[in-house]
């Protein structure tokens, strides 16, 4: 098995029952998984996916993690956005707008 170069985390605010509440959620998290997928997928990166559990960065909601970069952004809810993530990523860089405040000198 090949490990993948990236790992995007999505919180999709499960529940330890299994629910999805949350504020990522509840701001539409999941509806943008088809479109990162599809993105992933015609830009041919090495990447999977993971709906997760509460981040603990609720106030940021809907958040998106990128590794091994440790890249924590807020606030996703388009796909632009993701657009402009992704760019950066494959440029290597930083989509430095949409970065959670806190976690841009991290
Ligand atoms: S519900 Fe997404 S960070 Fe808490």
């Amino acid at each position: 098995m090949n490990k993948p170069q990236l790992h995007i985390l999505v919180c999709a605010s499960f529940r330890s029952g299994g629910d999805m509440q949350g504020v990522c959620h509840k701001k539409g998290s999941a509806d943008l998984l088809p479109y990162l997928e599809n993105e992933i997928v015609d830009r041919e990166l090495d990447a999977v996916v993971t709906s997760t559990g509460c981040l603990k960065a609720c106030d940021h909601g809907p958040v998106m993690v990128i590794h091994p970069q440790n890249q924590w952004y807020a606030r996703i809810t388009a796909e632009e956005m993701i657009d402009e993530i992704l760019d950066a990523v494959e440029d290597g860089q930083v989509a430095a707008r949409y970065l959670i405040e806190e976690t841009k000198n991290v």
